[in-house]
């Protein structure tokens, strides 16, 4: 094995397996993939940098945490103590499950999350702000443990609660539901943005508040969802996808959804998230051309309603 190799070896490992390492250096001689991605252009010196070694002192990361639960995956920003992304997958019959009930749900620190990086139930209280789900409770209703699952501070961010939380963010959540009657499987990933705004003096900045003492869990200013519907007979195939940024502030009811659309690289270039490149991009579809894009939100505010009127009435019957 010749320095080379053997170097080359060692920053590979993990994810390159020897043939397919042989595969790139054929297709770029000059340019050698590491484990944390770099390259270097002159691959007949060895590197000089020893990661090995390095490493000794502390591995540094990871700066995330893939936290997967029953009903979805939470990937975790350690930085900002709120996800950087969710994702969940919902049916209609995933839907018409009935074996969680919120009712016996708390809200919890996520233990997975080592101490310095986990967010509080005192981060939150009295912020001002909601503990915002990321995958929605109502989209897991399986059982009762995978709707508590969603109630881990893992699934939250600081959100904006009259006006935003309790009602345009859910009546998109609930339009999102209600894609299972047109799609066999609708994905959603969900996350938060920090987005820059220009200042008086014409640079861009970003600004978020922080919430906790000492200041722990940042506050998004703005949320997106990536929304995927495909048929049972292919995930990558004929998806239609849409794409959705709003700000976390108070949203007229009366805004057209249509309002948040954007290209999906819009979100991928402010998360950072590479999204859905395994799609086939020759049969990917807008959704939007699929589907009504506008919100009910009368039916949603009705459905609710109809819902307190139940338990009222119950509660009634119940004293009688
Ligand atoms: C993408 O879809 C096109 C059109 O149906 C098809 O010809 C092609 O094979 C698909 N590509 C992949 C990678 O499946
Ligand atoms: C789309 O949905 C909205 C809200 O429910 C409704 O007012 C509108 O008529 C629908 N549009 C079409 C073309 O069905």
């Amino acid at each position: 094995m010749t320095g080379v190799w053997k170097c080359v070896g060692i920053f590979a490992a993990g994810i390159f397996s020897g043939a397919a390492l042989l595969k790139t250096l054929e297709r770029e001689p000059g340019n050698v993939p590491g484990r944390f991605g770099l390259t270097r252009r002159d691959a007949e010196k060895p590197f000089d940098f020893d990661v090995e070694k390095f490493l000794e002192m502390g591995d540094p990361g990871p700066i995330h945490d893939k936290l997967v639960r029953h009903g979805y995956m939470s990937v975790y920003d350690r930085r900002t103590r709120t996800p950087a992304y969710t994702a969940e997958t919902i049916t209609k019959e995933s839907l018409a499950q009935r074996d969680g009930n919120r009712k016996y749900s708390r809200f919890k620190e996520d233990e997975e999350v080592p101490q310095m990086y986990r967010a509080k139930l005192s981060d939150y209280y009295r912020s001002g702000y909601d503990r915002g789900h990321q995958v929605p409770a109502a989209d897991c209703k399986t059982s009762q443990t995978a709707m508590d699952e969603t109630f881990l501070l893992t699934n939250m961010c600081p959100q904006v609660g009259d006006g935003f939380n309790r009602n345009y963010w859910a009546y998109f959540e609930d339009w999102c539901r209600k894609l299972t009657n047109k799609f066999d499987e609708v994905t959603i990933i969900t996350g938060p943005l920090f987005l820059p705004k220009k200042n008086g003096d014409g640079k861009w900045v970003v600004s978020y508040e922080m919430v906790g003492n000492p200041p722990s869990v940042a506050v998004p200013t703005h949320f997106y969802k990536v929304v995927i519907g495909t048929s049972k007979y292919s995930r990558t195939d004929n998806a239609a996808v849409g794409a959705f940024v709003l700000p976390n502030a108070v949203i007229d009811d009366n805004t057209a959804l249509s309002t948040f659309k954007v290209p999906v690289e819009v979100i991928e270039r402010s998360s950072g998230l590479e999204l859905l490149h395994g799609l086939n991009a020759s049969t990917k579809k807008d959704i939007c051309s699929q589907v009504n894009c506008s919100l009910d939100v009368a039916a949603f505010k009705e459905h609710i309603d109809a819902k307190k009127r139940a338990a009222a009435t119950a509660a009634a019957d119940a004293k009688k």
